[in-house]
C-alpha cells in the first residue's frame, strides 16, 4: 500500500470535498488529508495541477517513535541524492512548543551531517520557520531539491517528501492575463472554479455546462481538466469573454485536452433541451450575485437583492432539472452578505430547492446547518455560499 499527504488550502472543507471526489476517502490529519492506496499515483505534478485545494502533495515514507528515527531517515533519503550539493527543507506539524527548536536542531543536524559526509548542503528554511509552498515552488525542490514533511501524530512522527506543489504562477497567469476579464459581475477564483468542477464531476470526464458562464472561469477550468464544456449567459459581452477567453486557453495550454462544445446566449431561466447540441451532465456555476456593494446593505436594499437574485436563481435551477438526468451533479455558489457580527443568507432556499425536485448533498463539518460551506475573504461584503446538489427521479 502507499500513503500520500496532501497539504490543504486556505479554504480547508473544501478542500477536502474536492479530494474525497478525486482521490477518495482519506483521513484528516492537522492541516493534511492522508490516503493509502493500492497503486502509486502515476503523475502527481497532473494530479496537483488539477487540485485548485491542495497546497503539495507528499508521499509517506515512514513512521517512527523519535524523532532522533526521522533524522537518520531523512539522513538515509537525502544521502541517496547524487547531487554534489544538496537542497532540501523540512517543515513540522501539530508540534506542540518545542517546534521552533526541534526545526532548527533537525536543519542544522542534517545539514552537519550531510557535509560531514563529504556532500555540499543549503536548507533553504528561514530560521526556525516552515518553508513556504511559494519557495519549495521557486527554488524547484520537487524536481532538483528535497521538500520534507514530518507530522506528528500522537506518540509517533510520520515522514514525507514532496512529489509536487501548487504551481502559483499558472493560477496567477488565468486569473490576470485571460484577455477578458469583467471585475465589475465579478469573477470566480480559478481555484474555486477547479474544486467546484471536481466536485461536480469527481474523477470522471464529463459534460460540464454553466448557465451563468460570464467571462468563462469554470468553462476554462474544466476545458483545462479534459471535460467537454458549455456555456450560456443573457449577456451578449459575456457570451463573447467567454469566448475569447476559452480561445485563449486551447492555444495557450497545450495540456487542455477537452472540447469546446458550444457557448450562446440565453437566459438561465427559459433554457429548454433544445437549445442544446448536446446534453450537459454536470452543471457548476456562480450565478448572479445582485449588484456590487461598496458598504453594507441596509434590510430593504439586501430584501430586494435576495428577491431578485432568487428569482433568476429559481428560474435556472428549474430549467435545468428539465434537461439534466436524474441524479446529476450540480455545484453551484450563490451570494451571501457578510455584515460585521452576522451572516445573511438566502431565506427559503432549502425548502424551494425540495419543491425543485434536488436533493442537498450535505459537506462534510458543513459551515451551516444547510449543508453548504461558504467561500469569502475577510473584507468582502458578498461571500459565496457552496453548494452540492443532485437531481431526483
Ligand atoms: C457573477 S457573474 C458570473 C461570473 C463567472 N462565474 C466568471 O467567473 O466569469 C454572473 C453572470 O450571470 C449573468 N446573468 C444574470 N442574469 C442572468 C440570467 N437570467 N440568465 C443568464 N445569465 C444571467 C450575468 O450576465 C453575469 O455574467
Amino acid at each position: 500500500m502507499h500513503k500520500y499527504l496532501f497539504l490543504l488550502g486556505r479554504q480547508p472543507k473544501l478542500s477536502i470535498a474536492e479530494l474525497k471526489a478525486v482521490v477518495g476517502e482519506g483521513k484528516v490529519i492537522g492541516e493534511f488529508y492522508m490516503i493509502e492506496i493500492k497503486n502509486e499515483i502515476d503523475d502527481p505534478i497532473k494530479l496537483q495541477n488539477m487540485l485548485g485545494g491542495t497546497i503539495k502533495i507528499a508521499k509517506i515514507i515512514s513512521q517512527k517513535s523519535s524523532l532522533i528515527d526521522i533524522e537518520n531517515k531523512c539522513m538515509s533519503y537525502l544521502g541517496n541524492h547524487d547531487d554534489a550539493k544538496v537542497i532540501f527543507s523540512v517543515s513540522l506539524y501539530n508540534f506542540a512548543h518545542s517546534f521552533k527548536k526541534d526545526l532548527n536542531n533537525l536543519l542544522k543536524n542534517i545539514k552537519r551531517r550531510l557535509k560531514a559526509n563529504g556532500k555540499g548542503a543549503r536548507f533553504v528554511n528561514k530560521p526556525f520557520e516552515n518553508v513556504r509552498s511559494v519557495t519549495i515552488y521557486e527554488e524547484r525542490l520537487c524536481q532538483k531539491g528535497t521538500d520534507m514533511t514530518i507530522i506528528k501524530l500522537g506518540r509517533e512522527f510520520v515522514l514525507a517528501y514532496s512529489l509536487a506543489v501548487q504551481n502559483f504562477k499558472q493560477y496567477s497567469i488565468r486569473d490576470y492575463d485571460r484577455p477578458a476579464r469583467d471585475a465589475k459581475s465579478g469573477m470566480l477564483p480559478p481555484k474555486l472554479a477547479q474544486i467546484m468542477t471536481n466536485i461536480a464531476c469527481g474523477n470522471n470526464l464529463s459534460v460540464v455546462y454553466d448557465p451563468f458562464c460570464g467571462s468563462g472561469t469554470v468553462l476554462m477550468e474544466a476545458l483545462l481538466q479534459g471535460h467537454q464544456v458549455m456555456g450560456s449567459d443573457i449577456s451578449e459581452k459575456a457570451v463573447n469573454d467567454t469566448k475569447k477567453n476559452l480561445d485563449w486557453i486551447e492555444n495557450k495550454f497545450s495540456s487542455a485536452s477537452g472540447q469546446v462544445i458550444n457557448i450562446f446566449q440565453h437566459d438561465a431561466t427559459t433554457l429548454q433541451k433544445s437549445d442544446f447540441l448536446i446534453m450537459p451532465k454536470v452543471v457548476v456555476f456562480e450565478g448572479y450575485l445582485g449588484p456590487s456593494l461598496s458598504k453594507f446593505p441596509p434590510a430593504n436594499e439586501r430584501k430586494k437583492n435576495f428577491k431578485d437574485v432568487s428569482e433568476v436563481l429559481f428560474g435556472a435551477l428549474k430549467a435545468v432539472n428539465e434537461i439534466l438526468d436524474a441524479y446529476a451533479d450540480i455545484v453551484i455558489a450563490i451570494p451571501f452578505y457578510k455584515g460585521r457580527d452576522k451572516k445573511y443568507f438566502l431565506a427559503n432556499f432549502v425548502e424551494l430547492l425540495k419543491n425543485l425536485n434536488y436533493k442537498i448533498i450535505n459537506f462534510d463539518n458543513s459551515d451551516t446547518s444547510r449543508g453548504s460551506l461558504l467561500y469569502y475573504r475577510e473584507n468582502q461584503i458578498v461571500g459565496r455560499e457552496i453548494f452540492h446538489l443532485k437531481t431526483t427521479f
